[in-house]
């Protein structure tokens, strides 16, 4: 039984995980925005019980995060896994048309939240057991495999947060803490459309598969739901 948090629990793949993890006897921490119009996420309470945290999270917002950092370590002190998932697809229009401040606020959702969460999450992760930081990157944040262009503010922040992965393996691994980024495949969610090529349940799936088989050596790595490596 692990103790783990996820943050934008409240639908796609982030309800996705929520789901699989209960299923298989763990004790989930799920962040969300607003915890009052999540039905989806809240209608799982009965059967979890105690094994299900509902919490208010924002990974915009540092009091937030900091506060759901005290309801984790209030349960015991210690997290054995952090899925950083919470993200924005951000502004599409194309070149000639973007938009700084959309692009900045995407950096704060799917960068700096990321960080911040793992900053704030260490101490207690460093009390866990195996414990790593899962940052649900994408493909389209990847240089080497970028052949179509477009979608600036998504494909530089998922390279950047594909940078602050690399550093956080580098800069947690004296404490025992892994961290990687996986890609989840093209998945139907409000984000990916209903004409992805994945249900929720086959990615999520493929992609807590991986990450049970995760060692510290693993840290620092991109891979994909089947547990390949993506270029960087
Ligand atoms: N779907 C795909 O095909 C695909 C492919 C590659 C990578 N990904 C990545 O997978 C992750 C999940 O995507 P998804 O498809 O499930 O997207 P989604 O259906 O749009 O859900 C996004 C989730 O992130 C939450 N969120 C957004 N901003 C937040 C914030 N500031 N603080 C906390 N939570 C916030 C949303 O909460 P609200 O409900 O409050 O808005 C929602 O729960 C993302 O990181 C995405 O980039 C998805």
């Amino acid at each position: 039984m692990r103790k783990v948090l996820v943050t934008g629990s409240n639908r796609g793949i982030g309800l996705g995980f929520v789901k699989h993890l209960l299923g298989g006897g763990d004790v989930v921490f799920a962040g969300c925005r607003n915890p009052d119009g999540a039905a989806a996420l809240k209608a799982l309470q009965p059967e979890a019980g105690e094994r299900l945290v509902v919490m208010p999270l924002d990974v915009t917002d540092e009091a937030s995060i900091t506060q759901a950092a005290t309801v984790v370590d209030d349960s015991g002190g210690n997290l054995d896994l952090l899925i950083n998932n919470a993200g924005v697809g951000g502004d599409q229009t194309a070149l000639g048309n973007i938009d700084a401040d959309d692009m900045l606020q995407t950096y704060r959702v799917n960068v700096a939240g990321p960080l911040m969460m793992a900053q704030t999450f260490a101490p207690l992760l460093a009390k866990g057991n195996g414990p790593f930081i899962v940052n649900i990157t994408s493909l389209m944040g990847s240089i080497a495999d970028n052949r179509g262009g477009g979608w600036y503010a998504y494909r530089t922040s998922k390279a950047a947060l594909n940078m602050v992965c690399a550093n956080l393996a580098l800069d947690l691994k004296p404490q025992g803490i892994g961290a990687v980024v996986l890609h989840p495949g093209w998945v139907r969610t409000d984000m990916g459309g209903s004409g992805a090529t994945l249900s929720i349940e086959e990615s999520v799936g493929a992609m807590l598969n991986v990450v049970d088989h995760l060692t510290l050596s693993d840290s620092g790595k991109f891979f994909n739901r089947n547990g390949g490596r993506e270029p960087w």
